[in-house]
């Protein structure tokens, strides 16, 4: 089962992974999932927050679900991990994927992650194994044999320019707790929900993401007419947010370095670009 709504990376591979074990894909937005589940499904793809609507999907009581059906429940955390606390192994996920170029601030390209479950690390499978994850790297050895734990899931040669920027990266976050961070991306999405009220002119934009927290990751993401143009002119303006086909502006709000002053500016030449 793969999320409809679904990232298309996330979609193909889903659409790869049936077609070579066998599966049936089922696409099936996040609300349809309980009552969708039953005796065959093997495992369920879920986007934790929408990357395009924003919407954050309830990954406790999906995954609970899940589990009850008895199938692996498996996150897409793109838009989750750096920006909200998401509990992986409190809530017992099986594995979890996600980029590090959002909100861990990796920049462009940066390299991806791999979550396994502790106790299902020595039965993972890995479906592209290499050098990089065999239990003797620079053994060569002609046959495979997984190191132990997590790092199976690693490929072959690691991006090194990549990997230093990540680690850079990655110590700003020493000593910085997750729900604090948290809490400032909340004020800073319902400040810029504020502004864009205030300022912008009224029917120009609908906003998109839900308003209650709980529903909300780090993003909001405005539905407005000519939004790809739109967005062309924020852009020359110096507010760098993006466009997702066909009419949504997507702005998203990083608390490491997103300050109040960047929000009501942002909302501020929005409006000016509506006038
Ligand atoms: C939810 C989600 N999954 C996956 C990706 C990207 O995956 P990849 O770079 O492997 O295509 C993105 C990128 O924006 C995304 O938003």
């Amino acid at each position: 089962m793969v999320d409809a709504t679904t990232f298309p990376t996330d979609g193909y591979i889903a659409e790869s992974a049936a077609r070579m074990t066998g599966c049936t894909l089922r696409p099936v937005t996040p609300s349809e999932v309980p009552g969708a589940l039953g005796d065959r499904t093997a495992a369920v793809l879920l986007n934790h927050v929408d990357y395009r609507t924003g919407r954050l999907h309830d990954l406790p009581s999906l995954t609970a679900a899940v589990h009850a059906a008895g199938a692996y429940a498996v996150w897409d955390l793109c838009h989750s991990a750096g920006a909200l606390p998401v509990g992986l192994d409190r809530h017992g996920v099986d594995l979890a994927v996600g980029c590090t170029y959002k909100y861990l601030n990796g920049g462009p390209g940066s390299p991806a992650f791999l979550y396994v479950r502790a106790d299902l690390q020595d039965r993972f499978d890995s479906p592209l194994p290499g050098w990089n994850s065999h239990a003797e790297p620079f053994g060569m050895r002609p046959g495979y044999e997984p190191a132990a734990g997590a790092v199976r899931g690693r490929v072959g040669t690691p991006d090194i320019l990549s990997m230093l920027a990540l680690e850079a990266a990655l110590e700003v976050w020493d000593g910085v707790a997750v729900d604090t961070v948290r809490a400032k991306s909340l004020a800073l999405t319902d400040f810029f929900l504020e502004c864009v009220e205030e300022y912008v002119p009224e029917g120009r934009v609908a906003c998109v993401t839900p308003r209650a927290h709980a529903e909300r990751g780090s993003q909001i993401a405005l539905r407005c007419p000519d939004a790809g143009a739109v967005m062309e002119r924020l852009i020359e303006r110096g507010v760098v947010g993006d466009f997702r086909h066909p009419d949504v502006l997507r702005f998203g709000f990083t608390p490491l370095y997103v300050g109040f002053a960047d929000v009501e500016r942002a909302a501020r030449v929005l409006a000016e670009v509506l006038a």
